[in-house]
């Protein structure tokens, strides 16, 4: 790994690894503006793609969230030849759906601290990438989207600076993120379970905020999109219901295990969240999620 963090050996998993689908290594003068960095990281991403919980949340996250989030990325006109950088890429599903948009003469670069679950696929560029210390291409891309990563870093503003110089003049962010602050029960087996369930969705509000994440960040991104220099903003903000079953649901489930000792830190017990686990499977339960929102803006043209 390189000083920047970019994996380029071929020793560990590296650059030559997460080469495009065609074949071609992802190196040469392309890649010289992703090299070097800032030094300093982000403190606390606090799941881990090397979890073996991890390909659960992804299929959650992409089943609870892809339709409004593709559906919002077609707003942007997005097709053949667009350049596109997908950011902290997780399980890849975005990025393959936005490498099918723009092939076949646009490019897509799927990002992640730990990209080890993007599939390979015609026209997606894989690449080991700390969007909080390595460096980005300037003006370079036509569409920046992310989704649920920035809610994670401290550094989210800076980082938004930074995204926004990544774009060519005219170009598209896109931000997906939740805000954990609402989510409320709608129908609980029992009073006993709504008390458990509350508690629990503290204690993870606790937890988030302990490894650096705001939870609330999804309601600040407009504004945050403005003080970076954007403009065109445009807001959409989602509700699902949540019953037993439903990706949302799911992903609450997955969270009381890729979470566990942080849960247990935040005050929970392993007795408390095999009984949270039960409400969430039981047929009665039914919740509002949190608010789910996909903010688009763009920088100006020059
Ligand atoms: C909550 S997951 C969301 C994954 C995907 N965006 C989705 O919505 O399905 C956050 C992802 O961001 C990645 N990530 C965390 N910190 C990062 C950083 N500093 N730079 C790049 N990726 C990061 C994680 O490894 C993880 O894959």
């Amino acid at each position: 790994m390189s000083a920047a963090g970019i994996r380029e050996t071929s020793a560990s998993p590296g650059l030559a690894e997460y080469s495009d689908a065609a074949g071609a290594a992802a190196t040469g003068p392309d890649l010289a503006a992703w090299r070097g960095g800032y030094g300093h990281g982000s403190v606390g991403y606090a799941f881990d793609n090397d979890s073996i919980h991890a390909t659960e949340q992804h299929r959650c996250l992409a089943e609870m969230l892809d339709p409004i989030t593709t559906a919002r990325l077609s707003e942007t006109g997005i097709g053949p030849g667009w350049r596109c950088l997908e950011v902290g890429a997780g399980g890849g599903s975005v990025a393959i759906w936005l490498a099918q948009r723009v092939a076949p003469t646009g490019t897509v670069f799927a990002t992640d601290i730990k990209p080890t679950h993007i599939p390979q696929r015609p026209g997606l560029r894989v690449l080991a990438h700390d969007i909080v210390r390595d460096r980005l291409p300037e003006a370079s891309f036509d569409l920046i989207h992310a989704r649920l990563v920035l809610l994670h870093l401290p550094e989210r503003r800076r980082v938004l600076r930074r995204l926004t110089e990544a774009l060519r003049p005219g170009g598209w962010l896109q931000l997906d993120e939740f805000d954990i602050s609402y989510g409320p029960p709608l129908a609980m087996p029992s009073e006993g379970a709504r008390e458990l369930y509350e508690a629990f969705l503290a204690a993870k509000a606790r937890m988030f905020a302990t490894a650096g994440a705001d939870g609330s960040w999804g309601r600040q991104v407009p504004e945050a999109m403005r003080d970076a220099g954007l403009v065109d903003i445009d807001a959409a903000v989602r509700l699902q219901v949540w019953r037993a079953g439903s990706p949302g649901t799911r992903l609450l489930v997955h969270h009381t295990f890729h979470l566990r000792e942080r849960l247990i830190d935040a005050g929970m017990t392993d007795r408390e969240l095999e009984e949270v686990r039960a409400v969430m499977c039981d047929p009665q339960f039914m919740a509002v999620s949190c608010p789910i929102f996909s903010v688009q803006a763009r920088r100006p043209p020059t």
